[in-house]
């Protein structure tokens, strides 16, 4: 690494919510909710900090002033974005000052703060002290404040700023609303002093009656004893930590029913140590590649998918609660989805666990979404601090089942060695899922009258993902049960994307693209499908998208912001396509 590459890497870890003092399964721990309405400060030039705003300073003498006053600025609802909670906020970058008084129920022996997801950079004060930041809109972090809490009153204030960065993930424009805010929710969490930090529970890659894992204490001092205990397989094992307070976990199972969408069976995991103990629902299965099958399992699947944005589009706002989470989950099932491709970013903890109740498996990537800084250390170094957070918080969810590295990068050396680097690391943390970067390098070869692929990145993924607009951005250059697809031979191929745009209640010109009209849609995925019927090694299709979502690059008045794409209207109505899909899947056993 070189010097600047340390420095900016001990720059971003320094004083930053960083991703390794993340605890997992936040909501199985003591927890105290901040969420509610917080006082806000709109901090549109930036000079909050300079004016330290987060002193939160009441005049003490008849000549004393200050320009500001916390406990009686306008409110905001935590979690929310902010953009949908004022007409004035609508298009608003920049930055906004949270404030909240409180304090804390539970005086475990640890307490720390715990923010769900804040959107994109932010500071957080607490009794008028820096203690922390974080970059990045869609994973957690966590803060100690063993210590630095009074028993009664305390003032947390949050420096939220949601402006675009070039060296962010993702960078500068993209196509979906740049909601900022305190976007997840807001936990007070008290632990014991040694405390059960983080662990993974789940089957061997291959094997199903064996589990392995580990455990990781958060002291380093010396060999504990931890208990894994599963009551319903009347499996209980004990473990011994090595002295840094990590135990390794192994130990078969009998009779144990592997979670699958037909059954999604989860079963109460224990784990405990001498002064702590956790408890989740954990799901087990077996997921892997073998040839061009994907199987979960142990046999074939297909992936019956579609994405769907983090966003309830009737609020047009994001979805961040478990009654969101239930309208968008119950909405893919209706569909008939086996799978949800989560895009582009980690959702929330909600829809996590809710869809493997459900049955539902789930996609997750990072932001790395089309023109990313990929010659920048510090935007590579970022990438990894995310998936560090997002599996620290999700690598115990059964249904998570593949790793999205990218979305429609260009091949390039730097941009190939940004992504092979992500990758390994992806499968170094986690070796039970699978890896894949959603491409849209199909090109139509004339003279072989085919589509190919150019980009030595597949090679290193368990299946290949396409995102190609057949209908829509790209014109069919022969009837679609001609259309050859030459691409990812002896893999999985999947079409991560796909689909056209209508404008609900737009009916007619079926054969006008211009139109927006749902005959338009329904014709073009009628024409999709029946393209996929020609494709030998295709494993799976993701319609995008579920629902209409917004986005401000979207100027035509028929879509007046919004990507008309979804199956489902931003009002809530299926369109004609909806059905086409629903059919297409209860159709494939
Ligand atoms: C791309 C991209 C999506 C985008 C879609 C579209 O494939 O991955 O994020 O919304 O195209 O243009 O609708």
């Amino acid at each position: 690494m070189t010097i600047a590459v340390l420095a900016t890497f001990f720059l971003l870890s320094w004083n930053n919510a960083s991703a390794q003092d993340l605890m997992t399964n936040v909501y199985g721990r003591k927890c105290q909710l901040l969420n509610g309405k917080w006082n806000t400060i709109i901090d549109l030039y930036g000079v909050g900090r300079p004016m330290r705003v987060y002193l939160n300073k009441k005049p003490q003498t008849k000549t004393e002033y200050f320009e500001y006053c916390f406990d009686k600025s306008p409110l905001l609802n935590v979690p929310s974005d902010w953009n949908s909670q004022s007409p004035e906020l609508k298009y608003y970058e920049g930055t906004i000052w949270y404030g909240r008084h409180f304090s804390p129920d539970n005086k475990g022996e640890r307490l720390f703060l715990y923010f769900g997801a804040v959107n994109y950079t932010c500071n957080v004060y607490l009794n008028g002290k820096k203690i922390g930041q974080h970059e990045g809109g869609f994973t957690p972090f966590q803060i100690e404040i063993t210590g630095k809490v009074n028993d009664t009153d305390n003032f947390l204030t949050v420096e939220v700023n949601n402006n675009r960065k070039s060296d962010g993930i993702p960078g500068l424009a993209y196509d979906w609303w740049n909601y900022g805010g305190i976007t997840r929710d807001v936990l007070l969490v008290s632990t014991p002093h040694d405390y059960i930090k983080d662990y993974f529970i789940q089957l061997n890659k291959y094997k199903s009656n064996l589990i392995e894992g580990w455990v990781r204490l958060s002291e380093e001092n010396g060999a504990r004893q931890v208990v894994v205990d599963i009551p319903e397989l009347n499996c209980k094992r004990n473990f011994t930590t090595d002295a840094s307070g990590l135990a390794k976990v192994s130990f078969t199972v009998k009779k144990l029913v592997r979670w699958s969408p037909q059954s999604p069976k989860l079963y109460d995991v224990i784990i405990s140590s001498p002064t702590d103990e956790v408890k989740e629902l954990i799901g087990f299965r077996n997921l892997y590649v073998k040839g061009e099958d994907i199987y979960l399992n142990d046999k074939p699947i297909f992936f019956k998918g579609v994405s769907f944005h983090e966003e309830i589009a009737q609020r047009k706002g994001r979805a961040y609660s478990e009654a969101d989470a239930s309208m968008l989950l119950s909405e893919a099932k209706a569909l008939g989805v086996n799978i949800i491709r989560l895009s582009h970013y980690p959702q929330n903890e909600y829809t996590m666990r809710m869809a493997e109740k459900m049955g539902i498996l789930l996609w997750e990537e990072i932001p790395v979404w089309q023109s990313i800084d990929f010659a920048n250390p510090t935007t590579a170094i970022k990438a990894d601090t995310m998936f560090k957070e997002v599996m620290i918080r999700d690598r115990n969810r059964c249904a998570l089942s593949v790793w999205g590295v990218a979305n429609e990068t260009v091949p390039s050396v730097k941009r190939n060695k940004f992504l092979r680097h992500l990758i390994s690391n992806c499968r170094a943390m986690d070796p039970t899922r699978l890896v894949t970067a959603a491409s849209d390098g199909a090109r139509y070869n004339n003279d072989n009258q085919d589509f190919e692929v150019n980009d030595s990145i597949l090679d290193e993924l368990d299946f290949v993902a396409l995102n190609k607009y057949m209908g829509w951005y790209h014109p069919w250059p022969t009837t679609p049960d001609k259309v050859k697809w030459n691409v990812a031979k002896g893999k999985p191929l999947v079409f991560s994307e796909f689909g056209g745009e209508a404008l609900f209640g737009n009916i007619g010109n079926a054969d006008v693209k211009s139109a927006w009209s749902e005959d338009y849609q329904a014709q073009l995925y009628k024409d999709n499908i029946e393209m996929f019927s020609h494709i030998k090694n295709l494993r799976g299709i993701f319609p995008w998208a579920l629902f209409d979502f917004r986005s401000p690059y979207r100027f035509h008045p028929n879509q007046d912001g919004w990507n008309r794409k979804g199956l489902v209207s931003d009002q809530g109505f299926r369109k004609k396509a909806w059905y086409i899909v629903n059919q297409y899947y209860q159709n494939i056993k």
